[in-house]
């Protein structure tokens, strides 16, 4: 008789522990979780967005997504002092906001091995390795949080979605750099899809998805449509130099152009889960709908994102900006350290 799989004792993976989690100390306490819709979410903020495996899966995905996005670079704002000044002495601070799975913090640390990198999260993470310049906190970035020191650099991406309050955010992250430190938002407009060619119709459904995301944000005071306005939250708490990088980003494989095509494909990729992620606590616990409903109608925006003759795009905001430096001229600032790349600019449309 042939063997079954179950005949012999299954041995263990004595790594699995050891596995990076999102999940961290959390893991184990399954009280901190809520469980809807088939996803898990943190209780400790319940918020719109997942903290499962297939969630760290999209995480890890959307950084690829960026490398491509952003020409294999980890920021547009030009960093000077990256490299230069020791980390002992003097170390160039940076602070990655809401970092989820790590993988941009880890990757500049790497990249500027001088800096100091914080990442830092609702949740707490465990990685296999991380590089010795790289440490993760757990705090919360909507309340007033604490360091030792303040940073030259604060990064955040992808965090719509998961902020109540951007004014309060661009405030609380304008006290924590040092004068002529620079913040950097990366971020999706994620209801503003639109095609060049009048191939996603008014009446889509992924304009109606982008319609509903938007109302959700709206009822609970947490808004989705945010990416266009971070340049005025950023000016209103008092920065400098705030510049705007616009991009777009196709989804699915039906560019001709090879790098569009390969950024298609893998945003294409990661609306497959982005687009739950996104939507179903939003229609379910915000607007009301019954689960199978919710769930069947993204699975609608899922198809409509896999169909190949709809022409979509995403748009894409980088947003810079710097701290008064008052001690300094503006010339003086401009070249002892951190300034946005306004005069080579961003514009991948161009480039396309
Ligand atoms: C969509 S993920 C983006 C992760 C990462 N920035 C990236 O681009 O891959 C949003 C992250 O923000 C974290 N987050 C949400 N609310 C937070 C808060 N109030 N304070 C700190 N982190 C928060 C979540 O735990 C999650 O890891």
């Amino acid at each position: 008789m042939a063997s079954s799989i179950t005949d012999s004792p299954i041995s263990i993976d004595d790594d699995a522990s050891s596995q990076r989690s999102l999940l961290g100390k959390e893991q184990s306490a399954s009280f901190d979780f809520v469980y809807e819709n088939g996803r898990r979410y943190s209780s400790s903020k319940y918020s719109l967005i997942p903290t499962d495996e297939t969630e760290e899966e999209r995480l890890d995905l959307v950084h690829h997504l960026w490398g491509l996005l952003l020409r294999g670079e980890l920021h547009r704002a030009r960093l000077e002092g990256t490299g230069e000044r020791g980390a002992e002495e003097q170390p160039f601070r940076v602070l990655d906001l809401g970092t989820g799975t790590g993988l941009w913090a880890m990757d500049f640390g790497d990249t500027y091995p001088h800096t100091q990198v914080t990442g830092m999260d609702l949740l707490e993470m465990e990685h296999d390795w991380v590089p010795p310049n790289v440490k993760f906190e757990v705090a919360d970035y909507e309340e007033e949080w604490e360091f030792r020191h303040k940073f030259d650099y604060i990064h955040c991406r992808n965090l719509v979605g998961s902020v109540k309050d951007y004014a309060g955010l661009a405030e609380r992250i304008y006290k924590n750099l040092v004068p002529g430190g620079v913040v950097e938002f990366q971020e999706c407009h994620i209801t503003g899809t639109y095609s060049e060619d009048a191939t996603l119709h008014p009446a889509s459904t992924i304009k109606q998805y982008s319609k509903y995301l938007a109302e959700a944000g709206e009822v609970l005071g947490q808004p989705m449509d945010v990416a266009p306005n971070l340049k005025s939250y950023l000016e209103g708490a008092g920065f400098i130099d705030v510049e705007v990088y616009e991009g777009r980003c196709p989804v699915g494989i039906w560019p001709r152009n090879k790098p569009q095509k390969e950024l298609g494909s893998v945003a294409q990729e990661v609306l497959q889960t982005g687009v739950e992620a996104y939507g179903l606590a939003a229609f379910t616990r915000i607007l009301g709908w019954d689960s199978e409903r919710a769930k069947e109608f993204c699975e609608e925006v899922v198809r409509e994102f896999n169909n190949r003759k709809v022409h979509k795009i995403y748009p894409i905001f980088v947003v810079t900006g710097r701290k008064k430096n008052e001690t300094m001229m503006p010339r003086q600032a401009m070249n002892a350290g951190i300034v946005p790349i306004g005069n080579i600019g961003w514009n991948p449309t161009r480039n396309w």
